[in-house]
Protein backbone atom coordinates (compact mmCIF):
# COMPACT_ATOMS: atom_id res chain seq x y z
CA UNK A 1 0.00 0.00 0.00
CA UNK A 2 1.23 3.59 -0.70
CA UNK A 3 0.29 6.05 1.04
CA UNK A 4 0.34 10.12 0.54
CA UNK A 5 -0.30 12.88 3.30
CA UNK A 6 -0.39 16.06 2.05
CA UNK A 7 -0.36 19.31 4.76
CA UNK A 8 -1.68 22.92 3.24
CA UNK A 9 -0.46 26.00 4.45
CA UNK A 10 0.56 27.49 8.11
CA UNK A 11 0.42 23.82 9.21
CA UNK A 12 4.50 23.91 9.59
CA UNK A 13 3.75 26.11 12.49
CA UNK A 14 1.55 23.26 14.54
CA UNK A 15 3.02 23.38 17.82
CA UNK A 16 2.89 26.85 18.15
CA UNK A 17 0.46 28.05 16.37
CA UNK A 18 -3.11 28.93 18.01
CA UNK A 19 -3.08 25.93 20.40
CA UNK A 20 -6.12 26.59 22.10
CA UNK A 21 -7.05 25.41 18.92
CA UNK A 22 -4.99 23.19 17.00
CA UNK A 23 -3.19 21.77 20.00
CA UNK A 24 0.61 21.60 20.90
CA UNK A 25 1.63 18.55 18.62
CA UNK A 26 4.33 19.67 15.83
CA UNK A 27 3.86 18.33 12.45
CA UNK A 28 7.08 16.88 12.34
CA UNK A 29 5.17 14.40 15.45
CA UNK A 30 1.91 13.63 13.53
CA UNK A 31 4.36 12.91 10.40
CA UNK A 32 6.62 10.42 12.70
CA UNK A 33 3.53 9.03 14.18
CA UNK A 34 2.00 8.02 10.84
CA UNK A 35 4.97 6.56 9.28
CA UNK A 36 5.85 4.40 12.36
CA UNK A 37 2.02 3.09 11.69
CA UNK A 38 2.42 3.07 8.28
CA UNK A 39 5.63 0.83 8.80
CA UNK A 40 3.88 -1.56 11.19
CA UNK A 41 1.50 -2.55 8.82
CA UNK A 42 4.05 -2.48 5.76
CA UNK A 43 3.17 0.53 4.04
CA UNK A 44 4.84 2.81 2.32
CA UNK A 45 4.17 6.65 3.34
CA UNK A 46 5.23 9.69 1.68
CA UNK A 47 4.89 13.12 4.00
CA UNK A 48 4.69 16.52 2.40
CA UNK A 49 3.94 20.12 3.05
CA UNK A 50 3.60 23.21 1.44
CA UNK A 51 2.86 27.08 1.96
CA UNK A 52 2.09 26.57 -1.54
CA UNK A 53 -0.65 25.92 -3.65
CA UNK A 54 1.44 25.60 -6.42
CA UNK A 55 3.36 22.68 -5.03
CA UNK A 56 0.72 20.97 -3.71
CA UNK A 57 -1.01 20.51 -7.04
CA UNK A 58 2.32 19.22 -8.55
CA UNK A 59 2.60 16.91 -5.55
CA UNK A 60 -0.98 15.48 -6.51
CA UNK A 61 -0.62 15.33 -10.18
CA UNK A 62 2.91 13.49 -9.35
CA UNK A 63 1.13 10.78 -7.49
CA UNK A 64 -0.74 9.78 -10.64
CA UNK A 65 2.63 8.37 -11.61
CA UNK A 66 4.44 6.96 -8.66
CA UNK A 67 2.27 4.33 -7.24
CA UNK A 68 0.18 6.60 -4.85
CA UNK A 69 -2.92 4.07 -3.97
CA UNK A 70 -4.52 6.76 -1.19
CA UNK A 71 -4.15 10.28 0.15
CA UNK A 72 -4.65 12.07 3.10
CA UNK A 73 -5.50 15.46 2.88
CA UNK A 74 -5.22 18.31 5.36
CA UNK A 75 -5.57 21.50 2.71
CA UNK A 76 -5.82 23.26 5.82
CA UNK A 77 -7.38 27.09 4.42
CA UNK A 78 -7.18 25.96 0.92
CA UNK A 79 -10.01 24.00 1.92
CA UNK A 80 -11.89 26.97 1.66
CA UNK A 81 -10.65 28.78 -1.30
CA UNK A 82 -8.70 26.01 -3.82
CA UNK A 83 -10.53 25.16 -6.78
CA UNK A 84 -7.32 24.36 -8.45
CA UNK A 85 -5.97 21.64 -5.84
CA UNK A 86 -9.67 20.51 -5.91
CA UNK A 87 -9.29 20.05 -9.71
CA UNK A 88 -5.96 18.34 -9.43
CA UNK A 89 -7.33 15.75 -7.06
CA UNK A 90 -10.43 15.33 -9.27
CA UNK A 91 -7.67 14.77 -12.28
CA UNK A 92 -5.76 12.22 -10.68
CA UNK A 93 -9.05 10.42 -9.34
CA UNK A 94 -7.20 8.81 -6.11
CA UNK A 95 -9.50 8.10 -3.20
CA UNK A 96 -8.73 10.60 -0.49
CA UNK A 97 -9.74 11.23 3.10
CA UNK A 98 -10.46 15.18 4.16
CA UNK A 99 -8.72 16.26 7.72
CA UNK A 100 -8.93 18.74 10.10
CA UNK A 101 -8.09 19.06 13.48
CA UNK A 102 -10.00 21.73 14.54
CA UNK A 103 -14.15 21.55 14.21
CA UNK A 104 -14.33 23.27 11.24
CA UNK A 105 -17.96 23.39 11.71
CA UNK A 106 -17.75 24.96 15.62
CA UNK A 107 -15.67 28.09 13.73
CA UNK A 108 -16.66 30.65 11.61
CA UNK A 109 -18.96 30.45 8.68
CA UNK A 110 -16.50 31.09 5.94
CA UNK A 111 -14.77 27.54 7.70
CA UNK A 112 -17.93 25.60 6.55
CA UNK A 113 -17.57 25.86 3.04
CA UNK A 114 -14.68 22.38 1.41
CA UNK A 115 -13.91 22.41 -2.24
CA UNK A 116 -13.06 19.27 -1.06
CA UNK A 117 -15.71 17.29 1.14
CA UNK A 118 -18.05 16.08 -1.83
CA UNK A 119 -15.26 14.37 -3.81
CA UNK A 120 -13.33 12.47 -0.65
CA UNK A 121 -13.98 9.53 0.60
CA UNK A 122 -14.50 10.74 4.17
CA UNK A 123 -13.86 13.92 6.35
CA UNK A 124 -12.60 13.59 9.91
CA UNK A 125 -12.87 17.27 11.39
CA UNK A 126 -12.21 18.23 15.22
CA UNK A 127 -10.24 15.32 16.58
CA UNK A 128 -6.85 16.57 16.26
CA UNK A 129 -4.20 14.32 15.60
CA UNK A 130 -6.12 11.56 16.09
CA UNK A 131 -8.17 12.47 12.94
CA UNK A 132 -4.80 11.70 11.01
CA UNK A 133 -4.02 8.51 12.44
CA UNK A 134 -8.34 7.17 11.59
CA UNK A 135 -7.37 8.42 8.20
CA UNK A 136 -4.56 6.43 7.70
CA UNK A 137 -5.41 3.29 9.55
CA UNK A 138 -8.88 3.68 7.04
CA UNK A 139 -6.47 4.38 3.79
CA UNK A 140 -4.43 0.75 5.07
CA UNK A 141 -7.64 -0.74 4.92
CA UNK A 142 -9.02 0.58 1.67
CA UNK A 143 -8.81 -1.92 -1.34
CA UNK A 144 -7.84 -0.62 -4.59
C1 LIG B 1 -7.64 23.39 9.36
C2 LIG B 1 -8.91 24.26 9.38
C3 LIG B 1 -8.82 25.36 8.34
O1 LIG B 1 -10.02 26.15 8.36
C4 LIG B 1 -7.66 26.27 8.62
O2 LIG B 1 -7.52 27.24 7.61
C5 LIG B 1 -6.38 25.52 8.80
C6 LIG B 1 -6.39 24.24 9.50
C7 LIG B 1 -7.62 22.37 10.50
O3 LIG B 1 -6.80 21.44 10.42
O4 LIG B 1 -8.38 22.48 11.46
O5 LIG B 1 -5.30 26.02 8.46
O6 LIG B 1 -7.60 22.68 8.12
Amino acid sequence: KNILVLHGPNLNLLGTREPEVYGRVTLDEINEKLMALAGENGANMFCFQSNAEAALIERVQQARNDGTQFIVINPAAFTHTSVALRDALAAVGIPFIEVHLSNVFAREAFRKESFFSDLAVGVISGLGASGYESAVRYALNHKN
